[in-house]
């Protein structure tokens, strides 16, 4: 999808798009129609109301620079959220596809109804990701996705919000495309190799661990995790140093489970084929250290993804194996499903220790507890920092891909006290489960700032996730909008 912008329809569009208010009766900004035209598009702006999420197409009869006029309803000017113009251009965008048209023409809303960089920036969010298909299996031939216009008035600043969002939704994409690959496709070493791929087109610096050098330098939990599968274990690392010099860098973790069977303790067979997602954690720190190298951040970022694959075999580490974590602590394993917080713990000191950072987050579909607690449309984030955590809650606000905290005290982290190590990687029954999980990567960091983010109900759409147009079915992208609001606006 081409994404250009226009001060005014300047030549032959298919369908030319408004967005109207709730019982406002006019679209801002559309061409003069003659007599007839404008009477049906009045007539449709009565039938339709401005209803939110109300679709309406007028076509226009003869020869004319717009071949369609397309009304959208965004509802009550009250009512308008951070996230309403981006999921009805993502309804529009489907419309179009569904035309099997080749381009199409949005008319940006007026300021009074939506500051115009929000605006572009929604417009080009919503129908780039709606547009989104996972059809990397299908043999049938794929449509090309439909260029979009954008009528605003032209000036820098908007230009500019333009670029940014293109990248911000293909960032969210790419995160998409590669946590929907089949476990088949995907291991850790493809994982690698997209994160080296990248670094190239990029100029970042990209360091990958094998399992040999893991297993040398102390990584008990990703070695661990990693050595019941033929697919080997691997730590990520990549470095974006567009920042100054001696400037800390913040520091990105992700999970990345190729596939979790749960290992010895082995899940339930209904659903296991979702573990696919177990490694979206991962994708999303790819997908955001992708986009900020096109962005050309002027920070300092480092993405670390520790990456396995969870299986039962001959070697796989077992309940009752005490392992030791890269920072020196030892964990009891009473349940080898609970591997997610082992290889965090492990890149979570890794980074801490090497670049001292400003901050880390990190990202991970941990706990099933959290879908109970909160779940499919809002995160977890659990946290040591109160400014950090505020800081992420702002940018929640303004890109609305939700979180909300959970507590973490003394008490939560005595529940994963063992008798025999540090600590063990379960908590005590089913009590909390996504706090104790993050109690335990607390226990991996010392100092730093740091917010723990549980996408495991976001990460992809489940049963009762909220219908959105920019989430098709599959892989969410969850967390990529989300951080690159908050790095840039460091
Ligand atoms: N990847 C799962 C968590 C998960 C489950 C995410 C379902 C999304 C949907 C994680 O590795 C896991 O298995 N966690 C266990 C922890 C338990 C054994 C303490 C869980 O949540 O059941
Ligand atoms: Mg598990
Ligand atoms: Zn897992």
């Amino acid at each position: 999808m081409k994404v250009k912008t226009e001060s005014s329809v300047k030549k032959k569009t298919d369908l030319l798009c408004g967005f109207v208010l709730e019982n406002s009766n006019k679209v801002t900004g559309l061409p003069k129609f003659d007599t007839k035209s404008t009477l049906a598009i009045n007539q449709s702006l009565k039938d339709m109301e401005g209803k939110l999420g109300k679709l309406s197409i007028i076509p226009m009869p003869g020869k004319k620079p717009v071949q369609r006029v397309l009304l959208a309803g965004i509802g009550k000017k009250e009512n308008l959220t951070k996230d309403t113009i981006r999921f009805i251009s993502g309804k529009i965008a489907q419309k179009v596809r569904e035309l099997k048209l080749s381009e199409f023409s949005i008319i940006a809303p007026p300021s009074f109804v939506i500051e115009p960089i929000s605006a572009v920036s929604q417009i080009i969010e919503g129908s780039k990701m709606a547009l989104y298909k996972f059809e990397k299996f299908k043999t049938e031939k794929v449509e090309p996705s439909p260029n979009l216009t954008i009528i605003v008035s032209k000036s820098n600043k908007i230009s500019k919000a333009a670029k940014i969002a293109e990248i911000v939704a293909d960032g969210a994409i790419f995160t998409k495309n590669i946590a929907n690959l089949p476990p088949n496709e995907c291991t850790p070493t493809t994982l690698a190799n997209f994160a080296k791929s990248m670094s190239k087109k990029n100029k970042m610096k990209c360091n990958i661990i094998s399992k040999s050098e893991l297993k040398k330098k102390g990584f008990g939990g990703i070695s661990a995790v990693g050595q019941g599968s033929d697919n080997q274990p691997k730590l990520i690392v990549l470095e974006h140093s567009r920042g100054r010099k001696n400037d800390k860098p913040i520091v990105l973790v992700g999970k990345a489970v190729t596939f979790d069977t749960g290992g010895i303790s082995l899940k339930p067979g209904a659903a296991m084929d979702e573990m696919k997602f177990d490694k979206c954690g991962g994708c999303t720190v790819l997908g955001i250290m992708k986009a900020i190298s096109e962005l050309k951040l002027p920070i300092n970022v480092v993405g670390i993804v520790p990456s396995v694959e969870n299986m039962p075999g001959g070697e796989s580490y077992r309940p009752g194996d005490i392992i030791k974590l890269y920072n020196g602590k030892t964990a009891e394993i009473l349940n080898t499903d609970a591997e997610g917080r082992l290889i965090l713990a492990d890149a979570l000191a890794y980074g801490e220790k090497h670049y001292s950072p400003k901050a880390i987050i990190d990202f991970a579909t941990l706990t099933g507890a959290c879908i109970v607690a909160l779940g499919t449309n809002v995160a977890a984030i659990v946290s040591n920092d109160e400014k950090l955590t505020k800081k992420i809650n702002e940018s929640s606000k303004r890109t609305t891909e939700e979180v909300w905290e959970l507590p973490l005290n003394q008490d939560y982290m005595d529940m994963i006290k063992s008798d025999i190590a540090d600590m063990k990687n379960v908590g005590i029954g089913r009590a909390a489960g996504t706090i104790t999980a993050a109690a335990f990567l607390k226990n991996a960091i010392e100092k730093t700032p740091w917010t723990h983010i549980d996408i495991a109900g976001v990460a992809w759409t489940q049963g009762s996730t909220k219908e959105k147009s920019y989430n098709p079915k599959g892989a969410t992208g969850f967390g990529v909008r989300l951080i690159l609001d908050y790095l840039q606006n460091l």
